[in-house]
């Protein structure tokens, strides 16, 4: 624990306001005798293997007061992976350092109520059950397995805070209004009942998770008197989804239909598709710009590939770009589909150019109403275009 605490108060994220709770809401307490990780890190696909706390508890130790992320669950709660291994973690505690990053962008005071969205192991509701009490802390997870070894967890550490089962994206309009609400999984589009539910001068700190690349940031947002909630995105961080807004592709001869056999002409580009992929800051921009489009780069070939993946069957659009002979361009384009998603692109990122290739904390989101989402440059009222709905399967 006080290598964990030396690490967390030398980076700054561990204040003297937080210390109590880090001490109250021990992190060993909330890891399961199993947990997973990555035995190889450089293999590839990564798989997850379980370390048993019984058989391995020097290694177990050693995970769960690192920096790192804890993982309780994989594949939820179905491993996939060869040999009893995981494919991708769907439960656990989150990175410290982005948890204290997170809390302190927060910034609860005592007295206030707060909801959370994802409870996983309950780390992070015991932190604040420690310093807010009980009664001001609700969490809520989706998954009944996880929500029952969060409540088990939180009373091992002597934390009560009210545990719910259920779908985070509806909040917990019982409790509200709350001052804080804090979300810990990503969300596509910010559901509208965590602004309903959060007091006029509340704040909303949520990871935001795009379209164009499968990239999240974490937005304060603060809520107005009128239900607007609105604010800058403060940093990059990795989150799981939220899971009614995970990720669906189509296979592209499904998305394309007919289209699919039909030759395309090439055309050439000057812009380098690779430095477009390559461009994190772009995910946010471009997910309002060029919307409903993910791009995708195979380093295997150098090709880059953009698709609108979510779009109903014979209805999609895709681009293809190719490399080119010197490093400098062109580069060759072949476009499908009624949108030329490579031509939205170019046109889009003149934008990002003018101004001097912004980085993520100049563009912000603003949440007006279940439908009325923006993303935004310098300021609300700046320049801003609106993000998609969601796609629903077709
Ligand atoms: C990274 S974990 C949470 C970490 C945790 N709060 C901590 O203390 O570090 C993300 C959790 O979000 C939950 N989740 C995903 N979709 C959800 C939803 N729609 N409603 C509530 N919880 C959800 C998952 O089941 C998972 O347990």
């Amino acid at each position: 624990m006080e290598r964990l605490a030396a690490t967390l108060r030398a980076a700054g994220h561990l204040t003297p306001a937080w210390e109590p709770a880090f001490r109250a809401a021990r992190r060993d307490l909330f890891a399961t005798d199993v947990i997973w990780f990555p035995r190889d890190e450089t293999a590839v696909p990564l798989t997850l293997q379980p370390c048993d706390r019984n058989s391995e508890p020097k290694l177990w130790s050693d995970r769960v007061w690192s920096v790192g992320p804890v993982n309780i669950q994989v594949d939820d709660g179905d491993p996939r992976g060869p040999e009893g291994s995981g494919t991708g973690a769907t439960s656990g505690i989150s990175n410290a350092l982005l948890v204290f990053d997170m809390l302190h962008l927060l910034d609860v005071r005592p007295g206030q109520r707060c909801l959370e969205i994802g409870a996983g192991a309950g780390w992070n509701a015991g932190l604040l059950a420690a310093r807010l009490g009980d009664e001001n802390v609700v969490t809520i997870d989706v998954d009944p397995t996880v929500a029952d070894i969060a409540r088990a967890n939180l009373a091992q550490a002597g934390l009560a805070p009210l545990v719910l089962t259920g779908d985070g994206a509806l909040g917990h309009p019982k409790g509200a209004p709350y001052h804080r609400v804090i979300a810990t999984c990503g969300s596509r589009q910010l559901p509208y009942a965590w602004v309903e539910q959060t007091r006029p001068g509340g704040v909303i700190v949520a990871p935001i998770s795009f379209t164009w690349r499968p990239l999240t940031y974490v937005a304060r947002l603060e809520v107005d008197d009128s239900g607007v909630a609105s604010g800058a995105f403060r940093l990059p961080c990795e989150f799981m989804s939220l899971r009614s807004q995970r990720v669906f592709h189509r296979e592209l001869s499904e998305l394309l239909g007919d289209q699919a056999d039909v030759e395309m002409p090439g055309a050439r580009t000057m812009l380098d598709p690779v430095a477009v992929y390559q461009q994190e800051v772009l995910a946010i921009y471009l997910s309002a710009a060029v919307p409903g489009v993910e791009i995708y780069h195979d380093e295997s070939d150098g090709t880059v590939h953009l698709g609108t993946w979510q779009e109903a069957p014979g209805q999609g659009s895709y681009a293809l770009i190719t490399g080119c002979a010197d490093e400098n361009g062109p580069w060759t384009v072949h476009q499908w589909g009624p949108r030329k998603l490579w031509d939205e692109t170019v046109a889009a990122h003149r934008f990002w150019e003018e101004q001097g290739f912004p980085d993520y904390g100049r563009f912000g989101l603003t949440v007006a109403s279940p439908t009325d989402h923006r993303i935004w440059f310098d300021a609300p009222d700046g320049p801003s275009w609106p993000l998609p709905p969601l796609a629903s399967r077709h």
